[in-house]
């Protein structure tokens, strides 16, 4: 086994394994595993480390036993590490079981008597692995039957279906714990002082330039008053910073640079900018707005 699997295949290939299998079993969210939690690098490095120690020692105490052979035990160890697949015991058991094949020289006793202008018919087994191949076949195309044909099993079309029907019910419960991933219908105004004075951090480095650190409007309109052109609900404020103004009026769309949570308390922000009426404001634009009563 030596040759088809030396040791730096195998160290790196059970390191992998197992960190494969950590990541899988540890609930780490987005980050990865070892990434959040720093025990399990620790434990990942004292694991690599214990993997090229035996390894080490493993391939030490196979020196040495090889050593203390005499010439002719050498020779036979040699062979068997030095043979290649073909040769192996295990190998041609294995075979043979698969395939069944009869030694070249019994074919005289598989000969049939068909002959076709000289060319002869042996009656060989049928190779093993094929039959179990058509048994099985004959079991799958059985229960498939049952299944689909007569119990009326869902077809492609009715899995996909129903796997999209809880797709979006997933995302619904997703969506609800999910504050970073929140969109214009579920978004709400924030009451926190904290989270509101965020916004007003995030309102003066990214909006103040066209809607003045007052709110009251330069390039942007007056962001303090009654009247909206898009709209002064939280959920329209948050889809004007997300998707951006009207078309050529200068407002982008911030959903590439903010996340929905920074968005959630800017308009939060802007919506506790109501009524301060800062000194020299733009002229009021757009309708007043009125909240629908029966959201
Ligand atoms: C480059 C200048 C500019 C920047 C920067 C800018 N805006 Fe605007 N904003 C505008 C303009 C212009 C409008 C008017 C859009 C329209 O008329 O469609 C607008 C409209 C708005 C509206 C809608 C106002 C209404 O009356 O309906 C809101 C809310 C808003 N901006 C918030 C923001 C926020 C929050 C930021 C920062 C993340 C920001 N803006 C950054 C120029 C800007």
């Amino acid at each position: 086994m030596k040759k088809l699997n030396p040791a730096y295949f195998r160290v790196p290939v059970i390191f992998f394994i197992i960190l494969g299998v950590m990541e899988y079993f540890i609930d780490s969210g987005d980050t990865p595993a070892f990434v959040k939690y720093p025990m399990v690098s620790v434990f990942m490095f004292v694991f690599l480390f214990l993997l090229i120690a035996i390894e080490i020692t493993v391939t030490a105490i196979n020196n040495i036993t090889y050593q203390m052979l005499t010439a002719e035990e050498k020779v036979k160890v040699d062979e068997v590490a030095n043979a290649s697949i073909q040769d192996r015991e295990w190998y041609q058991k294995l075979m043979k079981k698969l395939t069944r094949t009869e030694p070249i020289e019994n074919e005289a006793g598989l000969l049939l008597n068909h002959d076709y202008d000289g060319i002869k018919e042996l009656d060989n087994n049928l190779p093993p692995w094929w039959v179990y191949l058509f048994y099985g076949c004959i079991l799958f195309s059985a229960i498939y039957l049952v299944r689909f044909e007569i119990m009326d099993g869902d077809n492609q079309e009715m899995e996909l279906k129903k796997e999209l029907a809880q797709a979006k019910i997933d995302v619904a419960e997703y969506m609800k714990t999910a504050p970073d991933l929140m969109d214009e219908k579920t978004v709400s105004v924030l009451t926190d002082p904290a989270e509101i004075a965020e916004g007003g951090t995030l309102y003066t480095t990214n909006c103040a330039a066209c809607h003045r650190a007052d709110g009251g409007g330069q390039i942007g309109p007056n962001l303090t008053d009654e009247n909206w052109i898009l709209g002064g609900g939280v959920k329209e404020i948050f889809h004007t910073i997300t998707n951006g103004g009207r078309d050529g009026k200068g407002m982008i769309a911030w959903k590439g640079t903010l996340k929905p949570k920074e968005i959630q308390k800017i308009a939060s922000y802007i919506l506790s900018l109501k009524g301060s009426n800062p000194a020299d404001a733009k002229a009021a634009e757009g309708e007043v707005w009125v909240e629908e009563v029966a959201q």
